[in-house]
């Protein structure tokens, strides 16, 4: 079976844009963790969190994490906080996963996060500094939980020929 690749890294990285681009360059199947979770729930991401709360959302997640491991050679949009979670990682990577994580420097993302309104974590009094302290403590355990890091400063095509080029050049293809 192939290997399921698992793009990590926090909000606006461009997980899904990026992976959605490479699944189709590459034609692999793409799953983004969110959608599935909201097709599975009934219920936007925004509104889990309202009225379930953020842990029923985690479970969620735990739950999607486990259902993708069971399928194979598939490009996977994590959420910004799956891989924060280490029960998650080891599911992805007990399946065989591949987990990459998409850098982005905070300035980019500060600028990409600016009008969200969807991100139920950032509907904060003080989004920057919010984002600036979400930042600095995930980043180390995304660089924890990752097995490689792709440069994802740049646009989503040329990001996607990097996972394209990473992937051939570890015979993930
Ligand atoms: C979250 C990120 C979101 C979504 C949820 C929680 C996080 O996904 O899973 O709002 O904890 O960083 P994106 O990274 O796709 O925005």
């Amino acid at each position: 079976m192939k290997r399921n690749i698992i793009l990590c890294g926090f909000m606006g990285c461009g997980k899904s844009s990026v992976g959605k681009r490479t699944a189709k360059m590459i034609d692999r199947g793409f799953c983004d963790m969110d959608r599935f979770i909201e097709q599975k729930s009934g219920m936007r991401v925004k509104e889990i969190f309202e009225k379930l709360g953020e842990p029923a959302f985690r479970k969620m997640e735990r739950d999607a994490a486990i259902e993708m491991g069971k399928r194979g050679g598939l490009i996977i949009a994590s959420g910004g906080g799956t891989v924060l979670d280490p029960r998650n990682v080891d599911a992805f990577h007990e399946a065989g996963g591949v987990i990459l994580l998409l850098d982005v420097p905070l300035a980019a993302l500060q600028e990409r996060l600016k009008g969200d309104k969807r991100r139920p974590l950032l509907q904060t009094p003080n989004r920057r500094e919010t984002i600036n302290q979400l930042f600095h403590q995930r980043m180390p355990l995304y660089q924890a939980a990752a097995d490689d890091v792709i440069p994802a400063g740049a646009p989503t095509v040329v990001v996607a020929e990097r996972i394209r080029d990473y992937m051939q050049e570890n015979s993930l293809l």
